[in-house]
């Protein structure tokens, strides 16, 4: 069983990483950006697929890679492990209906409840304490999910029509627009970026250089936000207008 992933700040891959070592798989984790991704996949039958929720939707960098790659999920046989700050209604359905639109087989899904990547809002913010609790509990569902699947009856969490009714109506209609291009509204602060270059290397879509000493941003984001928790200046921000808090999943473990 192949494990491949699309994360911001680690949730997803923990996620996916805690799953297949609690099944004894050997084939490993890979990002969706990894470049030898797509014959790693091909290479495999069974795929279990971790990605985090925006909006209640598909980031566009994902939904990119799945239609850009459709030939490759014929027949495969693929669960979905979808992490969320709060709620998504059908984060795993979501990915699983487009994968099975190009032939493959869904045989599970799981939801986990983790702490929120988006730096720059208050929204979800939660003690350090509390994020530490949600990552236990998330690792509790994980364990309890291996075992299921050893039982011969993996959970389907996020897949069915009343799932599907949860998200649409969640939020997905309401925000419906924010996933379905890439953005150009990551701001980079030039009085707090000292041009350290930390940024452009983080960046899956490769949207950022460095100019003149300073960070530039192109119209590529996918508002991952690993810049936005990861710069050590706390210069770059998305959606809110300075950085709350940053972290990501090894600040929680
Ligand atoms: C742009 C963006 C939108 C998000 N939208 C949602 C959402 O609709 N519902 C939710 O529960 N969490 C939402 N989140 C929180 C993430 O899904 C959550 O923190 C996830 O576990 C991050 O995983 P990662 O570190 O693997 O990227 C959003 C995060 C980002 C960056
Ligand atoms: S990581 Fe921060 S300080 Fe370093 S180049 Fe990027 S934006 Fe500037
Ligand atoms: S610019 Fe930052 S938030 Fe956007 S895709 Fe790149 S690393 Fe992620």
């Amino acid at each position: 069983m192949l494990g491949v992933y699309f994360s911001g700040t680690g949730n997803s891959r923990y996620a996916l990483e805690r799953f297949l070592g609690g099944c004894g798989e050997t084939a490993g984790a890979y990002a969706i950006e990894d470049e030898n991704i797509t014959e790693r996949i091909k290479e495999n039958e069974e795929i279990i697929f971790s990605y985090s929720v925006q909006f209640s939707n598909i980031p566009k960098m994902l939904k990119d890679f799945i239609d850009g790659n459709a030939p490759l999920w014929k027949n495969k046989k693929i669960s979905v492990i979808a992490t969320m700050g709060l709620f998504s209604g059908d984060g795993a359905g979501m990915l699983a209906r487009r994968l099975k639109k190009y032939g493959a087989q869904i045989t599970g899904g799981l939801h986990l409840k983790m702490p929120d990547s988006i730096a720059d809002e208050k929204a979800l913010k939660r003690s350090r304490e509390k994020n530490r609790e949600l990552v236990r509990m998330a690792e509790s569902k994980i364990d309890q999910a291996v075992q299921r699947l050893k039982n011969g009856k993996p959970p389907r969490e996020g897949i069915g029509f009343l799932y599907h009714l949860a998200g649409l109506f969640g939020q997905r209609l309401y925000f419906s627009q924010k996933t379905k291009h890439y953005t150009d509204q990551l701001k980079i602060n030039p009085e707090k970026c000292v041009g350290c270059g930390k940024c452009v290397g983080l960046c899956p879509m490769k949207n950022l250089h460095v100019k003149d000493h300073v960070a530039k941003a192109e119209d590529r984001c996918t508002m991952c936000y690993r810049c936005v928790n990861l710069c050590p200046n706390q210069a770059v921000t998305l959606w809110g207008k300075q950085v709350i808090e940053q972290g990501t999943i090894e600040t929680y473990l």
